[in-house]
């Protein structure tokens, strides 16, 4: 997901700019860039391929002083990430910078050609500039050419333009990718998030769908898709103005594995109350869970791994009958849905397109929207019925993990307050759980004391060209989670399966090669787990167990490791259980000396599909 900044201001801007674009290097990037207009009022522009700092360098070797400017992070859709292709893209008459995808940039393209425009990069976001620059040939002023423009494109994305000859004027626009304004004294700014703005202002205006806005020192006026002047609110933004930074971890992502036994006890917080053990979950739910048909649960990526430990559990303490599906698919199956249904979003950002797509069909069907989000000002959360927030805080690491362990914490408190509302759970079973969820953050904490084991660990997987992770019931998401973690992050290979699939296939890549990573607490399923794991230690494969003391004492099969946690509740081990497989994809990916917080080709959300 790229990042968008733009500022007119009373210093020079082009390092505000950059200090903006580090707050959003979270998103992922392979190329930055900044665009001025200088005091004498001539256009300038520094791009780098590669990371902020090679953008820096350049700047600090030949410095800008306009006082005005857009700047740009990209996560590389259309052209290699070269510094041709990097933004703001340009013509003599205004220079842009984008995030999301123009999807008829090619006609367009063709169109503009034919009209002997010339073409300096292989992007999509190059034609915008063009159809703009060509309008204002033809007379139309910046914000004519602008609205005039957008009319012409379709796709999902948010500009910020800049107009060489006018050092008091930005303008933006957002269609399926946030934009928010920055309300300063004397200065004004666009960004793609609170967070880059946090450096300059709290004061934050939130565009809407198909909004545009025209911005000069004095303020902002906003117009709607049919350039209707319109008003929108100016809220506080709770985005830290503070640099999340590393404290004395090595990575983001270590840290916020390490962050997990606070913020699932500050989620937990949120929707238990521990002095009477009930669930309390915010009092207007749009819903009743006494008649819901049906729930639907669409997500993406790791927190769709989150929505499937909690079909398990809507299912067994609510009996309530869940369908879920990754949004890709979701959003396009046109599934039929019941009258009176809820359809439950989970996404860390708030703005995954697919996860968005998905949850704008189900709105369209009548059904009561809930998003479990971790972005509360994100764009699911704006379009959603009820907001069920996590509290992990700010996840810098491209690869989730407490927002993972979070929205399982919120889900778990859902699926309680769904049973004990439909009377299949008594007073006594909410109790029971609500003291069982109570006690997840100690036992994370007795988890994260495994690391020194698991980081041993991880010299056998920094070997494997393959790796499988099993598990069963909750375990299952589980393993689903182990293997995108660690193909995520150290580029290894990796599979989850359910373990009782083991014969259906997998079985015949088994050999000693190859490292099956176990997931079983010693719970109802063990058993036959087991089973699997003979299955595997007969072919010669290598197992690694992680497990509790009962089925350490159990697993009548020789692992090469066992990972032994606490004894806890079956309701609590996937967020327990997801520690260990956190630990082990992160110190592997270390051993690999991959880029463990912004791994290649990814983006920390990806707004586009
Ligand atoms: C998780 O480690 C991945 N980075 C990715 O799968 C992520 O979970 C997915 O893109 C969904 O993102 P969201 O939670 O922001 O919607």
């Amino acid at each position: 997901m790229c990042g968008i900044v733009g500022i007119v201001g009373r210093k020079p801007v082009a390092p505000l700019m950059v200090d903006a674009l580090k707050r959003l290097e979270y998103r992922g990037y392979d190329s930055a860039g900044v665009a001025t207009i200088e005091p004498d009022g001539a256009f300038a522009r520094r791009r780098a391929e590669g990371k902020l700092r090679n953008l820096d360098d350049k700047l600090q070797k030949s410095p800008l002083a306009g006082l005005i400017g857009i700047g740009h992070t990209r996560w590389a859709t259309h052209g290699a990430p070269t510094e041709s292709n990097a933004h703001p893209h340009a013509t003599d008459k205004v220079a842009v910078v984008h995030n999301g995808i123009i999807e008829n940039f090619r006609e367009l393209k063709d169109e503009l050609k034919a009209k002997g425009r010339v073409f300096a990069s292989e992007t999509d976001t190059e034609v915008v500039a063009h159809l703009v620059s060509q309008a204002i040939d033809e007379g139309a002023t910046p914000e004519q050419a602008v609205a005039q423009s957008l009319k012409r494109l379709t796709g999902a994305f948010s500009l910020a333009f800049l107009f060489p000859g006018h050092p008091d004027l930005l303008i933006g626009a957002r269609r399926g990718s946030p934009l928010a304004v920055g309300h300063g004294d004397g200065e004004m700014y666009l960004g793609s998030d609170a967070i880059a703005l946090a450096p300059f202002t709290d004061k934050v205006t939130y565009l809407e769908e198909g909004d545009w806005v025209v911005i000069d020192r004095a303020g902002a006026r906003i117009f709607d898709e049919h350039d209707m002047p319109v008003s929108r609110g100016m809220v506080i933004s709770a985005a830290s103005a503070f640099l999340v930074d590393r404290g004395n971890y090595r990575h983001f992502m270590a840290k916020e594995i390490h962050e997990q036994p606070e913020v699932m006890s500050r989620t937990l917080g949120q929707y238990l109350d521990f002095t009477t053990g009930r669930t309390a979950l915010p009092a207007q739910l749009p819903f009743d869970w006494k008649t819901l048909d049906r729930i639907s649960i669409s997500a993406c990526g790791t927190a769709y791994y989150a929505g499937l430990v909690a079909k398990y559990w809507f299912e067994r303490l609510a009996r309530i009958s869940v369908d879920i599906d990754v949004a890709s698919e979701f959003r396009y199956r046109e599934a039929p849905l019941p009258q009176n249904g809820l359809a439950i979003f989970v996404s860390q950002s708030g703005e995954t397109a697919d996860t968005l797509a998905s949850l704008r069909y189900c709105k369209a069907q009548g059904q009561a929207i809930a998003a479990v989000v971790n972005v509360t000002t994100s764009t699911i959360a704006r379009e959603a019925d009820v907001v069920l927030p996590t509290m992990a805080g700010p996840e810098i690491g491209v690869a989730s993990t407490k927002a993972f362990t979070c929205q399982l914490s919120t889900l778990a408190c859902l699926a309680v307050a769904a049973g004990r509302a439909r009377g299949v759970l008594t007073d006594a079973d909410e109790q029971a759980l609500v003291s069982a969820l109570a006690e997840i953050p100690r036992l994370a904490a007795q988890a994260l004391r495994l690391e020194p084991q698991i980081e041993r660990l991880a010299k056998t997987i920094a070997k494997a060209r393959d790796v499988l992770y099993l598990g069963r019931g909750t375990s299952y998401p589980l393993a689903l989670e182990g293997a995108l973690k660690l193909k995520e992050i150290s580029y290894i290979h990796a599979e989850g399966y359910a373990a009782g699939e083991l014969k259906h296939g997998p079985i015949a890549l088994i050999d000693e090669t190859m490292p099956v990573v176990v997931i079983a607490p010693h719970d109802r399923v063990f058993d036959k787990t087991v089973s699997n794991m003979q299955e595997v230690a007969a072919r010669g494969g290598r197992i690694i167990l992680i497990t509790d003391a009962a089925g350490a004492e159990a697993a009548t099969v020789d692992a090469v490791e066992t990972i032994v946690l606490p004894a806890m509740p079956a309701t609590v081990t996937p967020m327990i259980y997801a520690i260990p497989v956190q630990l082990l994809a992160y110190h592997t990916a270390v051993i690999m000396g991959t880029d463990v917080d912004q791994p290649r080709n990814l983006a920390k959300s990806v707004t586009v599909e």
